[in-house]
């Protein structure tokens, strides 16, 4: 423990590059909703009993729901918004914070009272215009709600909104048509510096430790290319099922769902160019580019670099098809799989293979990053050192990165050492940066570093428009394509196993670089 404590204290006053949050007023559409309640009041608590959101605050509620503020206090206070004991004392102090109106999104009466309630808030707390509307409604209303909003000046593009942010959440769109309806409708109203797309996943620490990691040392930028890295491995599997999510599930699907996303960005900061600057606009820069370049799949190559299933019952554990709010005739994938190119100088012919699954064995997210055995051993294999030709696997295997993103956060490093004794043996070790050990806790939550950001102007965890199009424009021919296969090579695999077998066949993979 001691160690670790030397080490925190060693890195405590290092390197900063944060920008300063300002004060906002919360305005959350869809207040009463899961999101809201499970992640985005919990995170703004969080930040509050930290002391770390900006004062003066406070947070306006908006739904369908019938509530009064009173009532809404008391709604929260049984939720998991304060399920940690240690800051029970600060309650009741941030609840006098916590306002809610209810009313119908369709109309205009609804605004007006928003508009007077928030200029009232503001009004008391000598605040001006610092205002953070987050979108957490179901987002077949994003459209109605922002146009209203624009038409009874909560929200546009003139001067006074200047410091008027907009956080509209995922799904953005179900393809890139209608992402690109909805981004339209969206840059009519607002101009883009105040749109915050959000993609939690860029919030989570170990996400943002990619770019620390690539490009604050200096030992391994130098080998991030396709002649020391062999492969790239990424996984976002699930343990838990579409449980009660499956109304919007089964339109969605696994690719919709995490690909277009989550999983895009994931790739885009592992394999990304180095921008010029930490900045947000020449970060972003670099991330499309990046998307840009990878390999578009040819109807003709779909079938060959993807593959969907769907999981099955087993035991007690119901199958996607069992699950309440999926139609009988459903084919849609609750796991995928695909192998990707990226055609730059950088990685030309190396494979990125990416999956994510529900009902997989595990919870846990990853990056394996396998490099490439040495190029001539120096150490050839003697079967007389008491390894027999049978027991030797393979060939000396390459070193192997991986960043864990969940749940057990961290970085490991697997190289071969010497095995203690007097035979000259190997064998692969791994050294473990594990972020609990090392900084004393578990790392926050994604939203509260997003949250911040938003209320500091800093978009760089942001998805910027043009990285969503082209995101979109990748999975649409796949979409397209399965959607015309139906049930045909829709495989199935046990729920709690990781994925339906013929992924291996599918993808021509011979060692698994998922499963490490
Ligand atoms: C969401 C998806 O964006 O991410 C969910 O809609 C998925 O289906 C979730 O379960 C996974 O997020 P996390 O942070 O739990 O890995």
């Amino acid at each position: 423990m001691r160690e670790n404590n030397d080490f925190i204290e060693s890195v405590q006053d290092h390197y900063c590059t944060e920008s300063i949050s300002m004060p906002y007023g919360i305005i959350i559409f869809g207040a009463s909703g899961d999101l809201a309640r499970r992640k985005l009041l919990p995170s703004v608590f969080s930040l509050y009993s930290k002391n770390l959101l900006p004062q003066p605050f406070f947070i306006l509620g908006l739904g369908r729901t019938e509530y009064d503020d009173i009532s809404f206090r008391n709604y929260l206070e049984n939720r998991e918004v304060f399920s940690s004991e240690a800051f029970s004392g600060l309650k009741a102090d941030f609840l006098q914070n916590v306002y809610y109106l209810s009313g119908d999104y369709e109309s205009g009466e609804f605004y007006s009272d928003i508009m007077k309630k928030i200029e009232d808030l503001e009004f008391r707390r000598n605040m001006h215009g610092h205002r953070l509307f987050y979108m957490a409604t179901p987002p077949g209303v994003y459209c109605k709600i922002l146009a209203f909003s624009a038409e009874n000046g909560l929200i546009g593009k003139e001067p006074e909104h200047e410091m008027t942010r907009v956080v509209v959440e995922k799904p953005f769109g179900h393809d890139l048509k209608s992402a690109e309806r909805l981004d339209d409708m969206i840059s009519e109203n607002l101009n883009e510096s105040q749109i915050y797309r959000i993609d939690h996943y860029l919030g989570k620490e170990t996400v943002q430790n990619i770019l620390m990691f690539r490009f604050a040392n200096s030992i391994f930028e130098p080998l991030w290319n396709r002649q020391y890295i062999e492969s790239i491995w990424i996984s976002a599997d699930e343990e838990s099922g579409v449980g009660s999510r499956a109304g919007y599930f089964d339109k969605a699907g696994q690719l919709r769902d995490m690909f277009q996303n989550h999983m895009m960005q994931l790739l885009s900061l592992t394999a990304m160019e180095p921008p010029s600057y930490f900045r947000s606009d020449l970060i972003r820069d670099e991330k499309v580019k990046l998307l840009k370049a990878i390999r578009p799949f040819t109807k003709e190559g779909i079938d060959e670099n993807f593959v969907r299933g769907v999981y099955t019952k087993v035991g007690s554990v119901k199958g996607y098809l069992q699950e309440t709010g999926v139609s009988e005739d459903s084919f849609t994938e609750t796991f995928a799989a695909g192998k990707f190119f990226v055609d730059n100088h950088r990685w030309k012919d190396v494979p990125f293979y990416l999956r994510s699954g529900k009902r997989m064995n595990k919870k846990e997210t990853k990056i394996v990053v396998k490099f490439r055995p040495v190029s001539h051993s120096i150490f050839p294999i003697i079967s007389s050192a008491g390894l027999s030709e049978k027991n030797v696997k393979g060939s000396m295997p390459g070193n192997l990165l991986v960043f864990n993103v969940q749940p057990e956060e961290g970085i490991k490093l697997k190289f071969q050492a010497k095995h203690p004794g007097p035979k000259l043996c190997m064998s692969s070790i791994t050294m473990d940066f594990n972020y609990e050990k090392i900084f004393g806790s578990k790392p926050p939550e994604a939203y509260e570093r997003l949250l911040m950001d938003v209320m500091a102007g800093d978009q760089t965890l942001f998805i910027r428009h043009d990285d969503m199009r082209i995101s979109w424009e990748l999975f649409d021919p796949v979409l397209a394509h399965w959607k015309e296969m139906k049930k045909n090579n829709l495989y199935e695999y046990p729920s709690g196993e990781n994925g339906p077998e013929e992924t291996f066949r599918v993808l021509k993979i011979k060692e698994s670089g998922w499963d490490i």
